[in-house]
């Protein structure tokens, strides 16, 4: 790799412009700038972008000294010497901004950089050095500021390692047109091998549980060369779901969290935030075990984007359906829909949900956009397809939707005068199976809605917090906001409208499919072919549901302009191998045009 030097008259010439060095260091009694050892194993990043500043990120290795992620048995062994450097050309013949500091255990030898005094709207090289090696030359670029014509986001969640390789991540970083991307969560997983996945081996094999286990799981991931590319190409501004430190994660506790075998939920949690804030692209806000990462990015007059924390700043435990069963196994609505409905329960936190309403009611952007990990649009579906569980339904979803279909069908033939018989309605267009399942009371009554009355999907996202969903709506529509709520968390492409609780909609919800997690084809061991028999029955069912896709990985292209925000689902042909194309006979691209608060 070649060197790169700055000499004296360098140094001198850019002293005068200012840099934040974000990571900390310790004394350094052993640094050894010049030794040869020193590499960029782990790619190098950018995020936050701003109008005039970005963070730059990268990772010093060692190559004669095991990687080994823990600060206590590395403390004061070496420290590394970093320079880096910023320029408008690859070239770096017109450098803007420079510096250098030393990295060492504190922050398992990741470094921050906050490269200031850019310009808006710009695309900057930048490079990292240390000893006699360089860093790959990484793209970034800064927010456009004033009148903007177009923002284009490439919005991802739920990238789980183990269960197939980041071809969306090697698809994004061959984008050129991109201001950004959005990272909504699921960046890791905390599963042990096989725990979720078992295509691609993970580090460490165990569960994460403490410091060095966070490290480990986020080295692998920046270790991944379709990952390096993306980094190397855009900037990202990310958030973390719950897998960042446990499986439905909410304040204090995590679904999978077992205090009496895996110690201290608190410890747990200040581990994998800190981890995150080393080893990901972000600006600190509020550095510490306590890390705040809602905040809000501004791309000129056209874009606020407020990326929120709905898991570790302040959310209540879920509710779940199972402490709602009564001992005749019957489901207590009444006293669900109390708990559910109470003025107290929070998913943000008072803190943030102030924040919020202020960051709306200040904004003078054309389009308000919430960056939110878990969907916000209801996703209500009959009671039947979700108890005793969903997992084990009184009725499969694909058979309900095909019992739905096959009385609709029949009612609408009877209602036009089709006799009510079997020969007549089969002349009519009735199909055999559709008869049977039309005139059979066992099945038909699921469909009745006092018996199975259509219930939320999904305790752990917005349908789990009704109150406070009521609030920020409020808060919208009392402003008269072009809302547009973009989700991960799903595995899973949604398009629906925010509708509140007196009928009125309020936004749109534009959600993204996985970069490699399973969908609800593997979660309902559906096939190709009943996957997409399904679909359609479940944009029928769900009141609020434009479109889905329950299958394909991919991201979302979500482009804002002054007249729309559209959403472009680019899907791939598989994470199970490295090769793979884009699956074009599944794209799909919805409009929401302004004020209208309609998708098409
Ligand atoms: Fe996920």
């Amino acid at each position: 790799m070649k060197r790169i030097e700055l000499t004296r008259r360098d140094l001198i010439k850019y002293a005068g412009i200012s840099s934040i060095v974000v990571s900390s260091w310790g004394i350094s009694s052993c640094a050894e700038d010049e030794d040869p050892n020193f590499t960029f194993e782990h790619g190098v990043a950018s995020g936050d972008p701003t109008e005039s500043s970005v963070i730059l990120w990268t990772r010093v290795s060692r190559t004669n000294f095991r990687d080994i992620h823990d600060d206590e048995q590395l403390s004061g062994t070496y420290d590394a010497n970093v320079s880096w450097r910023v320029a408008t050309d690859e070239s770096f013949a017109n450098i803007v901004n420079s510096g250098s500091t030393k990295v060492g255990s504190e922050t398992d030898f990741t470094l921050k950089v906050d490269a200031q005094n850019l310009q808006s709207n710009t695309k900057y090289f930048y490079q990292f050095t240390v000893g006699p090696n360089s860093s790959v030359i990484g793209k970034t670029k800064t927010l456009p500021s004033g009148t903007v014509d177009q923002v284009k986001l490439a919005v991802v969640s739920c990238s789980n390692y183990a269960s197939g390789y980041f071809n969306v991540y090697k698809e994004i970083a061959q984008m050129g047109d991109l201001d950004a991307i959005i990272h909504l969560g699921d960046y890791i997983y905390e599963y042990a091998d096989s725990g979720y996945g078992s295509l691609r081996k993970l580090e460490p094999t165990h569960e994460l549980i403490n410091l060095a286990d966070y490290r480990m799981r986020h080295a692998l991931h920046k270790k991944d060369s379709n990952s390096q590319q993306m980094h190397a190409s855009l900037p990202m501004i990310a958030v973390w779901d719950d897998h960042e430190v446990a499986n439905d994660t909410w304040i204090s506790g995590a679904e999978n969290h077992d205090a009496t075998t895996e110690g201290n939920f608190a410890a747990r949690k200040a581990s994998a935030i800190k981890a995150y804030f080393e080893w990901m692209p972000i600006r600190p806000v509020t550095p510490g075990v306590d890390g705040r990462i809602y905040r809000q990015f501004k791309f000129g007059d056209l874009v606020n984007l407020l990326m929120l924390d709905t898991r570790q700043a302040g959310r209540d435990q879920q509710l779940s359906y199972a402490s709602f069963l009564t001992a005749d196994g019957s489901f207590d609505a009444e006293k669900f829909q109390t708990e559910l409905a109470s003025t107290t329960r929070t998913m943000l936190g008072a803190e943030q949900k102030t924040w919020l309403k202020e960051s709306l009611s200040s904004s003078i952007e054309t389009w308000q956009v919430l960056g939110s990990q878990v969907l916000m649009m209801k996703n209500n579906l009959p009671s039947a397809v979700l108890l005793p569980d969903p997992l084990a339904p009184l009725v499969e979803f694909a058979e309900y939707g095909q019992i739905a279909t096959a009385f609709q069908t029949y009612s609408f033939f009877l209602g036009n005068g089709v006799n009510n018989d079997k020969d007549s309605m089969l002349a009519a267009g009735l199909t055999e199976e559709q008869w049977q399942l039309a005139t059979n009371p066992e099945k038909t009554k699921y469909l009745d809605t006092s018996a199975y009355p259509f219930i939320p999907y999904n305790l752990d996202a917005w349908d789990g917090y009704y109150y406070e969903r009521e609030e920020i709506y409020a808060t919208s529509k009392a402003l008269n906001k072009n809302l547009i709520v973009l989700s991960g968390d799903t595995h899973n492409a949604w398009a629906g409208r925010l509708v509140d609780q007196s009928n009125e909609v309020v936004g749109i919800q534009y959600a993204t499919a996985s970069v490699s997690a399973p969908g609800f084809d593997s979660t309902l061991n559906y096939d190709l072919q009943t996957v997409r028999a399904t679909e359609p029955g479940v944009v029928q069912i769900i009141d609020d549901l434009d479109y889905i896709n329950m299958r394909e990985k991919g991201v979302m292209l979500v482009t804002f302009t002054p007249e729309a925000a559209q959403a472009e689902w680019k899907f791939i042909s598989t994470v199970e191998s490295e090769t793979y194309t884009i699956e074009t006979s599944v794209g799909k691209v919805l409009t929401s045009k302004i004020g209208e608060k309609t998708i098409s």
